[in-house]
């Protein structure tokens, strides 16, 4: 049935409108039901009325129905640049493209040719030509997808859904503003920001064992070993394997021993098995997901068939979060959460039916798996964060998981999936972390060196090389294919790979500094080349290069002919990570100052006692910048137990005076030695050390 109000094919202008906050609008269709899509997994607080929608306000969806599908459509216009999307394979600008919101597990981006992937985030972020912007969310939760020309079209299977438009003068608002709405990521633990090794297949736990120890000799700075589902009890989670890892307390401790962390593999799948505690108890309570005819769905997944969760309910994500008091109790960091779309084997469709049932509950109505697929992953990952939490209240929770939704940052990182090691997928994983970002989600990034397939040294040289400038950092493969540590292809990879691996510690002051901005701002770590420049439209394609904050510009080796923004980004080499023809090229922001440490093995002994201040002048002879420090983990930063450095540096051209000063927190820290790195096209000239908070020198 077609509503039709005279605006043509049959759309209809909104029933109801109104502003939710500054530059913030909210429409809602004719005839449309809260309770279908309401309360929204996307935002934080209830959207609340705070005035009628301006007559001048430019962008206004319109609503139709037609062949039982829900359609909105935002004309926008001539000259807009799309943007987000969360989790796309594919090119950075998304005009002209169709996405898919529906998770699935999508090895190598190949299903629906790569249409739709791990994650939904029904999100476009629009730029116009003079640097304004715009965003527009599709509150929607039910299978759906969306389409980007000169108009933004999102197409839904479930009941009409209400749209928000967010207008901004600039990109960076716009995503402060989402962040406003969907929340803000907690800061991390400043380990999960350190290099970290994963392999499926590490096993028995001498072999994780060998791995760190292998990491320490060849003096691979790192801080994560993760365990793959090989640790398990035949993949049955919230168990280990008697003989391949028979002391799970005492593989932790020899990992802390030596500075790691580990992370370990949940997966949603409870195997089904009389007499097994987990299943038990989720039977027993009646917990799982239902079937259409009122039975627990039963699914193969990796310990066969399987109950999943009905992680709807507030009781079974209660339920689900005590599961880890003691599994953490071993000694266990973070967690990582896969196969949630959820994955199940041996069906076409590659998950559950779309008519298995979720009861709901804490007001959310009961509905079909349709409805409430793509949030299976978010609440499973709100549940896991939850019961981390609560197994160990002083410690930041650390969870990374493969599915997710719009809002789902504030509960997780993310991987972008099973990529494959080739050349074209680490080239494409560029625009997927960038467009995460743009979505939201400022914690991501691939599998370095490729899951899939044999990879070469050519190619873990050069993945590495960029990919320590991504927010996560993490060599993964699958098990069969050959081994990639830094290590396996011989002394000139492991060389490239350490002097790469050696730069982002160096540059963790910078890093943990950003990720500080994306919880205050939501400000994206990894942002695109059109962030250094809005108006410049020869940036807004640019996928190969890429920004890390605002003040570095990352240029991969094999990057040939990358669009660069104006003014002159002098590039830097640190010291002790020599230019060996394969690391990437680092520019630096004319008016920037980058804070460096001493170069460390993992965050444990990582320290900024000695802090290099690298320091690029603007043509006016002025630069600054910023350092957040605090403990790194735990919660007194909320106290004020952190550091707020503002750097400032100017010089008349013959007199430079640069300073530290502190304008945040009260943690003192104990009096440091800074030098100055002066920027210059010939290279970085560094002043001696001195106490305290200025340094002044002649040039
Ligand atoms: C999935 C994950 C992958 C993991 C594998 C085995 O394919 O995406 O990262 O190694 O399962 O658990």
């Amino acid at each position: 049935m077609a509503v039709t109000l005279g605006i043509g094919m049959g759309y209809a202008m909104a029933d109801k409108s109104y502003m939710t906050d500054k530059g913030v609008a909210v429409f809602y269709p004719s005839g449309y039901d809260a309770t279908q899509h309401e309360p929204s997994p996307i935002f934080v607080n209830k959207l609340k009325f705070v005035g009628d929608v301006p007559a001048e306000w430019n962008l206004r969806p319109e609503f139709s129905i037609s062949d039982g599908k829900s359609m909105v459509r935002i004309p926008v216009g001539e000259g807009v640049d799309f943007y987000g999307n969360g989790e796309v394979s594919g090119p950075l600008r998304r005009n002209g493209k169709e996405v898919r919101f529906w998770n699935t597990d999508a090895p190598k981006y190949e299903a629906d040719e790569g249409r739709r992937l791990y994650q939904s985030h029904p999100w476009v972020l629009g730029v116009r030509q003079d640097g304004t912007a715009f965003g527009v969310i599709a509150d929607n939760t039910w299978k759906s997808s969306v389409t980007m020309d000169d108009d933004i079209v999102f197409e839904s299977e479930g009941p009409a859904f209400r749209v928000i438009v967010i207008e901004k003068e600039s990109p960076a608002e716009v995503l402060k503003s989402l962040a406003d709405l969907t929340g803000h990521i907690e800061m991390p633990p400043l380990w999960a920001l350190g290099y970290q090794q994963c392999r499926w297949s590490y096993f028995p736990d001498t072999r994780v064992k060998e791995i760190a120890d292998s990491l320490r000799i060849n003096r691979i700075p790192s801080d994560v070993i993760w365990m793959d589902i090989d640790y398990m009890d035949k993949f049955k989670i919230f168990t280990f394997d008697k003989e391949k890892f028979p002391d799970p307390k005492g593989l932790n401790d020899y990992l802390h021993d030596r500075n790691f962390k580990s992370v370990y593999m949940i997966d949603p799948g409870v195997k089904v098995e009389e007499g097994y505690w987990v299943d038990d108890q989720g039977t027993d309570a009646d917990y799982w997901v239902k079937d259409a005819s009122g039975k627990p769905y039963v699914g193969e997944v990796w310990p066969g068939l399987c109950h999943f969760p009905d992680f709807t309910r507030p009781e079974v994500r209660e339920w689900w979060g005590t599961l880890y008091k003691d599994y953490m109790a071993t000694g266990i960091d973070g967690v990582w959460n896969d196969m949630n779309e959820p994955a199940i084997f041996n069906v076409e469709t590659s998950t559950m039916p779309e008519d298995n049932c979720h009861l709901g509950g804490g007001g959310l109505a009961p509905g079909p798996h349709l409805r409430y697929h793509n949030v299976f992953g978010y609440n499973m990952v709100k549940a896991s964060r939850d019961g981390i939490l609560a197994a160990n209240p002083d410690k930041r929770p650390f969870v990374l998981t493969r599915s997710n939704f719009l809002g789902g940052h504030r509960y997780a990182a993310t991987w972008t999936g099973d990529n494959a090691s080739d050349p074209e997928l680490m080239k494409m994983s560029i625009p997927m972390t960038l467009n995460l970002g743009l979505s939201g989600q400022p914690f991501s990034g691939p599998d370095i060196g490729g899951f899939f397939g044999d990879c070469t040294p050519e190619l873990l040289s050069q993945w590495t090389s960029m990919g320590v400038y991504f927010p996560f950092v993490r060599n993964h493969s699958a098990a069969g294919t050959r081994s990639q540590e830094p290590w396996a292809f011989g002394p000139e990879t492991l060389e490239v790979c350490r002097t790469a691996i050696n730069r982002r510690y160096r540059l963790l002051p910078y890093i943990y500094t950003l990720f500080r901005e994306a919880y205050e701002d939501g400000m994206p770590v990894m942002r695109p080349l059109f962030f250094a420049d809005v108006k410049d439209p020869s940036l807004r394609s640019e996928q190969k290069a890429f920004l890390l904050g605002g003040d570095l510009m990352i240029v991969p080796r094999w990057a040939e002919n990358t669009a660069r923004p104006n003014g002159e980004w002098n590039k830097i080499v640190l010291e002790d990570t020599p230019d060996d023809g394969v690391q990437a090229n680092l520019y630096q922001r004319p008016g920037s100052i980058i804070p460096v440490a001493e170069l460390s093995q993992n965050t444990t002994e990582y320290n900024t006692d000695r802090l290099t201040l690298l320091v690029s002048f603007d043509p006016h002879g002025k630069a600054t910048g910023r350092i957040y420090e605090d403990a790194g983990d735990g919660f007194e930063f909320r106290d004020g137990q952190y550091a707020d450095y503002i750097a400032t540096a100017s010089t008349d051209g013959n007199d430079v005076t640069v300073r530290l000063s502190q304008t945040g927190g009260n943690w003192n820290k104990p009096p440091r030695s800074i030098r100055v790195g002066l920027v210059t096209p010939k290279g970085i000239e560094y002043t001696p050390w001195t106490e305290g908070e200025v340094v002044s020198f002649k040039l």
